[in-house]
């Protein structure tokens, strides 16, 4: 199926990094969000992120102006995606908000149009049953910094077309990205091995075997990764490590995937990592 134009639900953190790779590839570009403001920040973003390549070189600024160009954005859905051949969704992650967004898209988009979710955690049938069409509804589940990261897990339901995920297999590709197929299932693959990992971590930290610093310098040294999964948490938010745990858990029963009981305790206290200016590195970090 060939595609045209991509429209972007959503204008937030992954919302405006997936617009921009989509642009960067050279489709027409929709991006909506429920408030201009929303999107002249999402656009706003964009223009650093495309500001910062220029710096380095990558590409020039006539290039960079040419990908703004390639953006439109919209406070109206139809308006949006009403001619899109491909729509990704990046709202929310709570199924109360993203099922009536996935209705409203079955509602307004063209019948052959394809409807990608970029969710981390919530069941794909779950989503494409809010839809008459769960054979075009797939998982494009990015991350984050979308320009940067190359992973693209397409989840596959099982209801979906194999033609929806061989052209969203093809689409992941014109984006410069690594697609990986991989079954509906709690936490995909690389959140379901990440989380555990990092629940791992705040045990061993819980239990008082190290400090914060050499928690994660043994991450690094030993693993080669390029940070420990404690400043990860940090980076992520304790609060969305806590809350996929927490549905992974709910959902499999799988004891390993509680929440240690110092997640809880940092998320109650507020200490959600850097978007709330505190978390595990303030709390147990080198004292200044
Ligand atoms: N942040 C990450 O690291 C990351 C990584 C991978 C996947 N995800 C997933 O991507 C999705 C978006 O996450 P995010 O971090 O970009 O969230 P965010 O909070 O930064 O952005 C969400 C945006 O959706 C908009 N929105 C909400 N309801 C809407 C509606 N009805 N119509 C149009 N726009 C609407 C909001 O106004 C907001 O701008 C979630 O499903 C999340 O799980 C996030």
């Amino acid at each position: 199926m060939e595609i045209k134009k991509v429209c972007v639900i959503g204008a937030g953190t992954m919302g405006n990094g997936i617009t921009q790779v989509v642009a960067q590839a050279g489709y027409d570009t929709a991006m909506v969000d429920i408030k201009q403001e929303f999107l002249d920040r999402g656009m706003n973003a964009i223009k650093g992120s495309l500001a910062r390549v220029v710096k380095k070189g990558t590409i020039t600024q006539a290039d960079a102006d040419k990908v703004v160009a390639r953006i439109k954005t919209y406070t109206d859905m139809k308006a949006g995606a009403g001619d899109a051949d491909y729509v990704i969704e990046a709202v929310f992650e709570k199924a109360e908000v993203k099922q009536p967004v996935l209705k409203q898209l079955d509602e307004v988009c063209l019948e052959r149009t394809i409807i990608a979710s970029n969710t981390s955690s919530i069941p794909i049938s779950l989503l494409s049953s809010a839809t008459k069409r769960p054979q075009k509804v797939v998982g494009l589940h990015f991350f984050n910094p979308v320009p940067v990261m190359k992973l693209i897990e397409v989840v596959k339901s099982l209801t979906v077309s194999e033609e929806t995920i061989a052209t969203s297999v093809a689409l992941g590709k014109s984006l410069g990205k690594e697609p990986v197929v991989v079954k509906d299932s709690p936490g995909f693959i690389a959140n379901r091995i990440a989380n555990l990992a990092a629940n791992e971590a705040l045990k061993v930290l819980e239990e008082g075997l190290a400090s914060a610093e050499d928690i994660d310098k043994v991450c690094r040294l030993a693993f080669n990764w390029p940070m420990g999964l404690l400043q990860m948490t940090d980076l992520v938010g304790a609060d969305v490590v806590m809350d996929l745990g927490e549905s992974i858990y709910k959902e499999t029963g799988w004891e390993r995937y509680k929440p240690a009981p110092l997640l809880k305790r940092m998320v109650e206290s507020g200490y959600l990592g850097n978007k709330a200016g505190k978390g595990i590195y303030t709390m147990f970090g080198p004292k200044q």
